[in-house]
């Protein structure tokens, strides 16, 4: 059944009134400052990660916004990320942290053990303002490479996921991709 993204999101979503999975597919997954209960690497079906949202507070400023990870609809693809087991009050926390954009949206994910379950993930869609949308990879490289912010400077972002991914042995074009793409710009602005 498809999900209607629009009536699943909100913007000032009730708390979950017990623990629940939240699913990380970007800096959830390598920086992990909350408490959880237990974790997973975990699979969700449907979506996939882009570098589409603008980061006005964590990797860029709002003058000069950096790129950041979204989910989009992708009918039938998996995207691999981190599954933790959160108490309520953590979404306090998570919610500021997430605050440039991202609402919460319910779906079903898949741990590693095979077991599913309903849980959380926060996304941004085309409407919040930080939005920025596609561009070609090389855009997207050379905007990251000259973006910074109060959490430090974009290719971190990028960098720190791509080699989370890889010990996870999660395969994703995308970031890999950009990835490339950064390491060689940087490379050519140091050769000239
Ligand atoms: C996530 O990691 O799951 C959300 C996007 C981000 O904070 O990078």
């Amino acid at each position: 059944m498809p999900i209607h993204v629009a009536e699943s999101l909100t913007h000032s979503p009730q708390r979950p009134d017990g623990p629940v999975w939240l699913f990380g597919y970007g800096s959830l997954i390598y920086k992990v400052d909350f408490p959880y209960i237990e974790c997973s690497p975990a699979h969700i079906v449907g979506w996939k990660r882009r570098f589409w949202q603008g980061s006005h507070d964590h990797r860029g400023t709002p003058q000069a916004p950096g790129r950041v990870l979204t989910l989009v609809r992708s009918p039938g693809q998996r995207c691999g990320g981190m599954a933790y087991l959160v108490a309520p009050e953590v979404f306090k926390h998570l919610d500021v942290r997430e605050k440039n954009g991202y609402l919460r949206l319910s779906i079903p994910l898949y741990l590693a053990n095979g077991s599913q379950h309903q849980g959380l993930v926060y996304l941004a869609t085309e409407e919040n303002e930080a939005w920025l949308g596609p561009a070609p990879d090389t855009e997207l490289a050379a905007h990251i490479a000259r973006s910074h912010g109060p959490s430090g400077p974009n290719r971190e972002y990028l960098l720190h996921l791509a080699d989370a991914l890889r010990n996870m042995n999660e395969h994703d074009d995308h970031v890999f991709a950009l990835e490339r793409e950064l390491l060689a710009l940087e490379l050519e602005q140091s050769q000239s």
